[in-house]
């Protein structure tokens, strides 16, 4: 099939490189002209496992980029709106850009076209486009809209869309559900796989399920999953919360939990609450279009709530390790949003920097790959930044470790207890092994553990180990 994708952000980019993997011509459109000639000159603005693989593979052949929206629609067989969808001042989805492709699209039809909306939308947007088009002179006989929702995950972004647990279309006729039928069948029937050059991922894929709705159905099943998805993360904060008053393990209740096949153990990791650019705007916006039908979806407020509460607890347990904040130096590893990625929009990492800035902490930060984005959204001046997480605990009161990053988890713990001030190690998100923690004679504080079972648990007790010198040159360095 020709394809034309009008979006190349986190979204976009990702599909226009899977779909030319699967074997269609695409064309990846933005108004970005800089961002454009960024792509062509083979340079990948995101952090995607795989995606630079996919895009020096197809690029200038069934993958081309381009600034001209109505050239590459002219020539293209199905259309796919990626452009972002944030949320407004008042929480509801921000449709502004949406709208703007559709005027766009309205001239450029000159054949029957099958539109469809992959950005996170509140339920009703196609109907929206549709009739934008139409305002815009388009002739309904010329194009069809249909909904087919992502489900990518930042950092996996390739594995999710190549891999999915099912591929949800909502369609309004047979047109655009034989068109975008034909354009996942290498993956719904598996045949991509047989293929030579597939991309060879950890554990082999199951044949995804197909799922066809109606329009409004796609749209509502997206909005319904992430709120759902991160109702379970504030849930599970909450029962974490519980945990560390009644002197229970919170890591051992999820398992219990998360044995059950209804509940299962996936998104069931407590912390410092969710993040990212999807879940909080696309929580607010659910809640919005619920609202706007006149029904008050107060779970939502309450997920909300949960979230954000989950910050200041976290800032609490870090006061109460270290007693006071003001001038204390706090060693942070991890910045993004999760691990994984670069993406520090929304990051409870950042959010966290900056209350325990207020109280008068002082920091150095340390994370992977998201240093240059978090520079962008932290204030100059507020942290330091170091050179790796060796030299981020150097001379700190404490460790904090804010981002699922596999790299944090596999430090070298005796080498962390001489390099940090005072033996303390807060972990926001339950990512080290305490007992390995412990042993190098440090003070683990994780969430849902109450800090008795932490303390009763201390093997050492002796009083901080002292600080010994250490020479730069045997701080190894960073495990890659
Ligand atoms: C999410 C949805 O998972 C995806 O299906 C949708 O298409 C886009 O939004 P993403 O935001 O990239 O994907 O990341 P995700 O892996 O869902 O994590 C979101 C946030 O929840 C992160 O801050 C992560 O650290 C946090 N999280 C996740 C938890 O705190 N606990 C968990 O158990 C899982």
């Amino acid at each position: 099939m020709k394809i034309a994708v009008i979006g190349s952000g986190y979204v976009g980019l990702v599909s226009a490189a899977c779909f030319a993997e699967l074997g269609h011509e695409v064309v990846a459109v933005d108004n970005d002209a800089n961002k454009i000639e960024l792509l062509k000159a083979g340079h990948i603005p995101i952090h995607e496992e795989y995606l630079p693989e996919l895009i020096a593979r197809h690029r200038n052949q069934r993958l081309n980029f381009s600034s001209d929206l109505r050239a590459a629609c002219r020539n293209a067989d199905v259309i796919f709106i990626c452009v972002g969808t944030p949320p407004s001042a008042t929480g509801e989805a921000d449709l502004s850009y949406v709208e703007g492709v559709a005027k766009e699209l309205a001239g450029a039809l000159d054949s029957p076209k099958v539109i469809v909306e992959k950005s996170t939308v509140p339920v009703g947007t196609c109907e929206a486009i549709y009739r934008t088009l139409v305002l815009y002179g388009a002739s309904p006989s010329d194009f069809s809209i249909a909904s087919n929702p992502e489900f990518l995950r930042e950092g996996t972004a390739v594995m999710d869309f190549l891999c999915p647990d099912r591929i949800l279309l909502g369609v309004p006729d047979e047109r655009s559900r034989q068109a975008i039928t034909a354009i996942y069948r290498p993956l719904v029937e598996a045949t991509y796989w047989s293929g030579p050059t597939a991309i060879r991922f950890p554990n082999v894929p199951s044949k995804p399920l197909q799922i066809i709705t109606s329009v409004k159905s796609a749209e509502m099943i997206k909005h319904a999953s992430n709120a759902f998805l991160a109702l379970k993360i504030s849930y599970v904060n909450s029962v974490a919360n519980v945990c560390e008053r009644v002197g229970a393990d919170v890591r051992e209740v999820v398992h219990g939990m998360g044995s059950d096949s209804r509940i299962g153990p996936r998104f069931l990791n407590p912390g410092i609450g969710y993040g990212g650019s999807c879940f909080p705007k696309d929580v607010l916006a659910f809640r919005s279009v619920a609202a706007s039908v006149g029904y008050d979806f107060s779970i939502l407020t309450e997920v909300m709530e949960v979230n954000e509460d989950q910050k200041r607890r976290f800032v609490s347990k870090v006061r109460d390790a270290m007693w006071t904040l003001r001038n204390k130096k706090l060693a942070v590893l991890g910045l993004a949003f999760k691990g994984g990625t670069d993406d520090c929009r929304d990051s409870p990492a950042i959010d966290l920097i900056k209350m325990l800035y207020a109280e008068g902490a002082r920091m150095v930060v340390f994370d992977p790959v998201a240093m240059e984005r978090a520079r962008n959204v932290i204030p100059d001046g507020m942290v330091e930044y170091a050179q790796d997480a060796y030299a981020c605990c150097t001379g700190a009161d404490a460790l904090l470790v804010l981002t699922e990053w596999p790299e944090f988890a596999a430090l070298d713990w005796q080498m962390v207890s001489r390099l940090l001030n005072l033996p303390i190690v807060l972990d926001g998100k339950n990512l080290l092994d305490p007992a390995r923690v412990r042993a190098a004679g440090m003070q683990y504080f994780g969430v849902g553990a109450s800090a008795e079972l932490a303390a009763a648990e201390q093997k050492y007790s002796t009083v901080p180990v002292a600080l010994l010198p250490v020479q730069r040159a045997d701080v190894p360095a960073l495990a890659s």
